[in-house]
Formats: structure tokens, C-alpha cells, sequence
């Protein structure tokens, strides 16, 4: 890969933004199925694929955000949101890398999951559903469209479960709003804050000189 070509991958990741408004302009749910499908294209641990995806649009779309939202609530950020064509609500299961890590090849001792703390650095059902939007938001951002991922507040989630049939072990990463971009304009912490220098987010060899 030539990391200098403007039409490259990197040149995508660089560009990539989170966009908050959206136009009028339906998009096709083909187009939507095949950018979730390479959502699908991601590592996870132990191949547990445990992140599921909630496609949703038209009605469905006003049903999020009745039962998410305040009745009658009204600022810019939901104002944009609110116009966005699809969500995609991404979902997790811790319960399936338990199962999964009870499994034959990844029980031996010391790299199964035999007593109550997960025994990673990190949990990793949330790990691999962060690669899988990731690999979304840059696949809309690849086909011309716009995408912003936000969280469900945690006191709304059994609603949003409850409305859609969702089972009580999923729990909610967030959600994908996607859409043709419209113009919203500076918003966002990514257009307020600096990007950090590359030397202070990135050591070589040894994070600081003793
Ligand atoms: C875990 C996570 C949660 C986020 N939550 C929100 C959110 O609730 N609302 C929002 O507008 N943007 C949200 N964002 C987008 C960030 O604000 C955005 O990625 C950041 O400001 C950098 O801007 P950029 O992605 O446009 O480069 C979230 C991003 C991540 C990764």
C-alpha cells in the first residue's frame, strides 16, 4: 500500500470525521447491509464474533428516539442526529466470550475464563465491538456517506431493549447514526480540541528517560 496515494486507505483514515447532520436522501438498504457485512471483517478474540448489529430506519428510527430520548427534547446535536436516514444499534455479549472461552482449545488453564473476573487486560467483548464500528465508520466514509457513533444513556437502554425485542444479555455499545452528510457545520470535540502531538502519544522504546 502507498501510504501517499489520496485515494489510499490511509488517506481515508485521515480524513474520516464524524458527521452529525445528515440530508433528506434515502440511502438504499443494500448499500447499509454491505457496509455492516465488513463490520463483520474484524478481529476478535479468541473468533468469538460476539458483536451483533441492529439495523433500523424509517419508523424505526422515530421509535429509537421516543424511547430515548426526552419527550419534546430539542438541541443541535439531536436536532442533527434526529435526521440521520439509518442507526445502527451495535450490541455486545459478554456471555458469548464466556461460553466461547469454556470451549475445549481455549480452556486449558491460564487461558480459559474459570473464575468470576475476566481474566484479559481488558474486557474484551467491548475490545472487539470498538474494531467492528470502527470498520463501518470507515467503510460509509469510503462510499461517500457520513456516520457518528454515540452511546445509549445507560438509564434508557432496557427501553431501547424492550421496544425492539432485544434479549437481556446484549448490551448496548452504542449506535452508528449514518447518512449522505449534511452540513453541520463545527461541531463535536473533534473540531474544538488539538489532535495530540504524535511525540506525546507515541514512545519508542521506553516512555520516559529516567
Ligand atoms: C466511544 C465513543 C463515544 C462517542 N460518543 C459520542 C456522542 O455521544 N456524541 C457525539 O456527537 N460524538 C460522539 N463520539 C464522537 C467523538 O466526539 C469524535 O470521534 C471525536 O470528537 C473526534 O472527532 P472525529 O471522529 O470527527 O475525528 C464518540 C466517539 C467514541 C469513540
Amino acid at each position: 500500500m502507498n501510504l501517499s496515494d489520496p485515494d489510499g486507505l490511509a488517506a481515508l483514515i485521515r480524513r474520516r470525521r464524524m458527521v452529525r447532520r445528515f440530508t433528506a436522501d434515502p440511502v438504499p438498504a443494500a448499500e447499509v447491509a454491505a457496509l455492516v457485512d465488513l463490520g463483520r471483517y474484524t478481529p476478535s478474540a479468541g473468533f468469538t464474533q460476539g458483536t451483533s448489529f441492529l439495523l433500523l430506519s424509517d419508523a424505526q428510527v422515530d421509535a429509537f428516539w421516543t424511547v430515548s430520548a426526552e419527550p419534546g427534547a430539542s438541541n443541535p446535536w439531536l436536532d442533527g442526529m434526529r435526521t440521520a436516514p439509518w442507526l445502527i444499534l451495535v450490541w455486545t455479549s459478554e456471555q458469548a466470550y464466556r461460553q466461547r472461552y469454556a470451549e475445549p482449545d481455549k480452556s486449558a488453564p491460564g487461558r480459559g475464563w474459570d473464575g468470576e473476573e475476566q481474566p484479559w487486560s481488558a474486557p474484551y467483548w467491548w475490545v472487539d465491538a470498538g474494531m467492528a464500528v470502527q470498520n463501518v465508520v470507515l467503510a460509509a466514509t469510503a462510499s461517500g456517506l457520513g456516520a457518528c457513533f454515540f452511546g445509549i444513556p445507560p438509564q434508557r437502554q432496557d427501553a431501547v431493549r424492550e421496544r425492539f425485542g432485544v434479549p437481556a444479555q446484549q448490551l448496548s455499545v452504542g449506535v452508528i447514526a449514518l447518512g449522505r452528510p449534511g452540513d453541520d457545520g463545527p461541531s463535536g470535540s473533534g473540531r474544538r480540541r488539538e489532535r495530540r502531538a504524535y511525540a506525546d502519544q507515541v514512545r519508542l522504546g521506553q516512555w520516559e528517560n529516567r
